[in-house]
Parts: C-alpha cells; structure tokens; sequence
C-alpha cells in the first residue's frame, strides 16, 4: 500500500470514528463501513432493523443519514470529498460512497461542526422557560434546506396541540403491538456499559397519574427512568417539524445529513433538542399531520429546541465492530 493510500486510510478510520456517535432510532446504531484503498462505504445494517417500529426501514435510513454527515464533517477539513448517494440500485444497503479528491480543502462551515459531534446528545428533559431567537430558528431552518429537506417552526398554539395530540395518538397505536413494546424493552437499559440501546440515565421517568403530552417517546417502560419526571409543558417550547419533498430512500438519507447537521447547528448555537418520531412512524398519524398542518411536505419528525440541564452520553459500538476493511 502507497504512503498515499495509507493517509487515506487513516482519515477513513477518523471518519468512522465521527459517524460512529451520530444519533439513531434507539441507538440501533444500524451502520457498517467497508474502508477501501480510495473508498469509504456505508451500508444499512438491516439486522439492526427495527421491524415493529420501522417496517419500511426509513427510521433506519434517517440514522444512517446522521452517520454520513458526521463522517462528511470528519473529512471537511482535510479533504474535498465526494459522496455518491445510493451507487448502485441492485445494492439497496450500500447507501453511500465516499471518495476523497486529491484537492486541499477549502473551509466550509461544515469545519466548524467537528467539535460539536461530541457535545451532542438527545436531551429528554423539562426545557428552560427561554424563547429561542430568530436568528438560531433561521440557521437550523438554513442547515436543513443546505441539505434539501425541508424545516418549518410550528408557531400556532392549536398546531401544537395537533402535534402532540397525534403524536400520543400514534404512541397508542403502536403500544397496542406487543412487537413494539418487545423492541422497546430490548433497546432500553440499565447496564449503562452496553454499546447500544436508550440507557435509563437519558429517559424520564413516568407517571401513570400524569398523562404524558406525547412529545417526549415513553420509554420508561418498566419505571426505570433517571431523568425526573417531565413536569413542564412541552407546548411551550420550540416545536419544529422535518420533513422532504419525496418519501423515497435517498430522500430519507438526505433528510438524516440534514437532521445531524441542524442538531449540530443547534449545539454550536448554545441549544439542546429532544426528537420525537412516533407521529411520522404510524400512516395515519403521519398522513393527518401533514394534512392538519398544512405542510408541503412529507414529515419526518418533530423536534423541540431550547436550553436544558445537560444529560449523559450513550454509549457507542466498538470501531472495530463498525469497520471492515477491503484490498480491491
Ligand atoms: C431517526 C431518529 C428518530 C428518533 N426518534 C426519537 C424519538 O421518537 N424519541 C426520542 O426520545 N428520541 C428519538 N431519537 C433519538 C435517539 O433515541 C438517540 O439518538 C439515541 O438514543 C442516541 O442517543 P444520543 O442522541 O444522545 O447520542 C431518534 C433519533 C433518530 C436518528
């Protein structure tokens, strides 16, 4: 091997290293990269699949999303990358390639996002009584359209309500399936030293005396949680919607690049945000919410942005489990 393909290499490895601590449905972490002498790839690993609650595979899809924009934001500074989306269509699960140019790289804002992947995490918490300001609202909407999904503020006080009121709608729907609650119990943990799944230092407990607003997923299913009790209005905080043009598997890997880098965004910015998905995960609700809003596009998942107390990382797989490497 050429000292020229070892450096590249090394920077694939960095690169997976970034990806390897995106964000996923239920820190399935549902990736695998194949590093090549000139090429990266990202594949959906569908074992990881969650089939209760993602029969279409699009949550799955979304995360990976989210671990292509980190490895992009690894390379940012180094190299001038090109990413091919879903190269080959009789490969559904390679879902990108990624080359490095042999061009110095130029800053981009992209650059500044490397720190961030670290500080991130969901944050599932009662929010501060803070408004966000329009500027911030304006860059994460600007972090999604770069890109190409579609970011809109929910400002009604009767659009929130529909929100929540279909988010615990489909919550109810999917609680009735015993093959939802079995993935529920199976990616929620008490052994904080396991490499995957939603670890009870980052859910709130519940009550069943109080009725949940249906924005924040329960997770607590067997009364585990270490976050306190969410005892605030969700309502009140900053709610945002995601969403794309298309509902097709490179629309939703495109709309995971856009989730990462305006969570990113978010958190250079000074912002925690917690993601609730259920309403997009079940037809009706999904189909009704974008009715009910008025959207123009297909929704993906709600987001609510402010400023909260800080909660633990979860844990990540080992990068060895993560990488296989290829001579050809
Ligand atoms: C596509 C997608 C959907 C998600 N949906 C939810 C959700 O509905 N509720 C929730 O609390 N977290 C949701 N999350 C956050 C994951 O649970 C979280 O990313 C994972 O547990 C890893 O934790 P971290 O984000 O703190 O690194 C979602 C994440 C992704 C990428």
């Amino acid at each position: 091997m050429s000292t020229a393909q070892e450096e590249t290499k090394a920077l694939f490895r960095k690169a997976v290293e970034r990806a390897s601590r995106a964000p996923s449905i239920h820190n399935t972490q549902p990736w695998h990269f194949v590093v090549r002498p000139d090429v990266l790839e990202l594949h959906g690993e569908s074992d990881r699949q969650l089939r209760a609650l993602d029969p279409t595979g699009r949550q799955m899809v979304i995360s990976c999303g989210c671990a292509l924009f980190n490895a992009r934001v690894g390379l940012a500074a180094d190299r001038v990358v090109q990413v091919d989306r879903l190269p080959n269509p009789a490969k559904p699960d390679l879902l990108a390639r990624l080359t490095v140019l042999d061009e110095p790289a130029r800053w981009t804002p992209l650059v500044r996002l490397d720190p961030m992947i670290e500080k991130r995490h969901t944050n599932r918490r009662d929010f501060f009584d803070q408004a966000v300001p329009p500027d911030v609202i304006y860059e994460l909407i600007n972090a999604a359209e770069q890109e190409e999904a579609s970011l809109v503020e929910i400002t009604t006080p009767e659009h929130k309500v529909v929100a929540a009121q279909l988010s615990r709608e489909a919550e109810a729907i999917q609680n009735i399936d015993p093959g939802y609650q079995a993935e529920l119990q199976a990616w929620t943990t008490t052994d904080l030293r396991r490499a995957d799944g939603v670890p009870v230092s980052a859910i709130p407990r519940t009550d069943s005396r109080f009725e949940s607003e249906g924005l924040v997923r329960d997770f607590d299913v067997s009364g585990r949680g270490w976050l306190p009790r969410l005892r605030q209005s969700s309502l009140s905080h900053c709610l945002m919607v995601l969403g794309t043009a298309k509902s097709t598997r490179s629309a939703w890997l495109r709309a995971g690049e856009a989730l990462q880098r305006i969570l990113l965004e978010a958190t250079r910015l000074g912002f925690v945000v917690s993601l609730a998905s259920q309403v997009a995960e079940v037809p009706s609700t999904r189909d009704r919410l974008r009715k009910e809003l008025g959207l123009d596009f297909h929704p993906l998942l709600l987001m609510r942005i402010g400023r909260a107390a800080p909660t633990p990382a979860s844990q990540r797989r080992d990068l060895n489990v993560i990488i296989s490497e290829s001579g050809d």
